[in-house]
């Protein structure tokens, strides 16, 4: 069997045959299929919201949907999780292949070396008011380091190439850490090169008078299964926006800026800190019934819960659950767990959930956890922000090593008016009167 696809205009009766491949058809490959002569645009896909376009060919991370199924470079989410760190997943998703003891040395210490900001960074975010929200902080200040390292421009030089991304992924969490002393005015604290990723991270957050900050061993390693879980989930919102800015080859500074921008959205990265809201708006276990009733009848969204791509559990929420129950062995229960567990209990056994195949994703609980660590709801997305950053990064050198990725531009389907004579102003203001007095 050919591996094509025979498609009929009944408009004009001719058939057309489009060769696929990887299951998938080019969309140029419509253009052929045309009324007339005189039609020069031909056939386009209509497709807003990418629902069923692939924008690129790529390796790094595989999601089945239908089946709850997450593979970075095709090894299951779980499995990184339970055995492996974030530096190391890091490591995977970048270069394609986990990383041998010398590798992963060389990556930790390469990463390390970079954590340090210019003093005028921080001047820079000195400048923000005192309630700035730390999302526009860090993707205004990802934007500004641009200006620190113009030779970062000179994306096709691979070395250059290298040089960002351990700046960026390096630097993500001192960034993150100062956006928060900031709003609460404390000093800022420089990074511990002798801890791991995720407890420097938690070093530059909570230090305060002690000699040397020491994570607790739980909370560091809970954070860093969140990071890993949180590193990269294939063509989403911002990875999009990675891409589709990074084709435009400004520096991965400014694209990684866009990319925090479409991060910064209740309907993305910002959904953690709605989930948080809501439960908090929900209060009490009591009120979990009428809420959902609000939700059905379409007054709100019950956030933390549905996903484009999965339509099933989100094998993601699955190990953070058991996150969250380590996290709470050392610090106290969550107040807010039983209105979730409430909330997910009735929800997974509604009708209207179950027939939109509506299950909880990995926001459900990472706020939770979140706020158990003393974090304050504006830092959530933040949080996804620092780990998200390998992905882009990967994503965007995929993207610029791929010869058939040019300058994203999509096709439109123009509805509005067609060419017409311009109106001169007196004319418009005397249409305007004749219809105000008509109407
Ligand atoms: N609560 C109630 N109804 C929902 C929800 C929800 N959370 N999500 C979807 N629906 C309904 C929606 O109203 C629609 O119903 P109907 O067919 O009657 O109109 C149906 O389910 C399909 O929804 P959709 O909006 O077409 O689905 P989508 O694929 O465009 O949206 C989503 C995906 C994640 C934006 C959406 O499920 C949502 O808004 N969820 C809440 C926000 C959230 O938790 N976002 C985090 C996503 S996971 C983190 C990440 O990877 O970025």
């Amino acid at each position: 069997m050919p591996d094509t696809l025979t498609v009929t205009d009944n408009r004009t009766g001719r058939s057309y045959e489009l060769p696929i491949t990887h299951g998938s058809i080019r969309a140029t490959d419509l253009r052929q299929v045309r009324v007339s002569d005189g039609d020069t645009r031909g056939l386009v896909s209509y497709d807003p919201a990418f629902l069923n376009t692939a924008s690129c060919k790529s390796r790094i991370t595989y999601i089945d949907g239908d089946r709850g199924i997450l593979l970075y470079r095709g090894y299951p989410i779980a499995e990184l999780a339970e055995k492996s760190t974030f530096l190391e997943t890091a490591y995977l998703l970048v270069h394609g292949e986990l990383p041998t003891t010398e590798q992963h040395a060389d990556w930790a210490h390469e990463i390390t070396m970079h954590t340090l900001v210019h003093e005028n960074i921080k001047r820079f975010m000195d400048g923000f008011h005192h309630d700035a929200h730390p999302m526009g902080m860090l993707l205004s200040t990802v934007g500004a380091l641009a200006t620190f390292y113009p030779e970062a421009t000179r994306i096709h030089d691979a070395e250059q190439r290298r040089i960002s991304l351990y700046r960026l992924i390096a630097k993500m969490p001192t960034l993150a850490a100062y956006a928060y002393r900031h709003s609460r005015g404390l000093y800022y604290v420089r990074p511990d090169n002798d801890l791991s990723f995720a407890g420097n991270f938690l070093n530059m957050m909570f230090k305060m008078v002690e000699q040397r900050y020491q994570p607790v061993p739980e909370i560091e390693r809970a954070l860093d299964v969140l990071f890993i879980l949180h590193a990269d989930h294939e063509q989403n919102c911002s990875t999009n926006a990675m891409r589709s800015v990074g084709s435009a080859q400004p520096d991965p500074y400014s694209a990684t800026a866009a990319a925090i921008a479409a991060l910064y959205g209740p309907l993305h990265g910002g959904a953690n800190e709605a989930v948080l809201r809501m439960l908090m708006r929900i209060g009490s276990t009591e009120r979990v019934p009428e809420f959902i009733e609000g939700v059905k009848a379409g007054k709100e969204r019950l956030m933390g819960f549905g996903h484009r791509v999965y339509k099933n559990y989100d094998p993601r929420a699955t190990v953070i659950k058991e996150m969250a129950d380590q996290v709470f062995s050392v610090t106290r229960s969550h107040p807010l767990l039983d209105v979730a567990l409430e909330l997910e209990r009735i929800a997974l056994e509604d009708e209207y959930f179950v027939k939109r195949r509506l299950y909880p994703n990995v926001d459900f609980y990472s706020g939770l956890i979140y706020q158990a660590l003393n974090l304050p709801t504006e830092m959530f997305p933040v949080m996804f922000a620092i780990p998200r950053t390998v992905g882009w990064l990967a994503q965007w050198e995929e993207m610029l090593l791929d010869p058939e990725q040019r300058i994203a531009r999509p096709r439109q389907v123009y509805l509005g008016e067609e060419r017409r004579a311009y109106v001169e102003m007196s004319e418009r203001d005397g249409r305007v009167m004749a219809a105000s007095a008509a109407g």
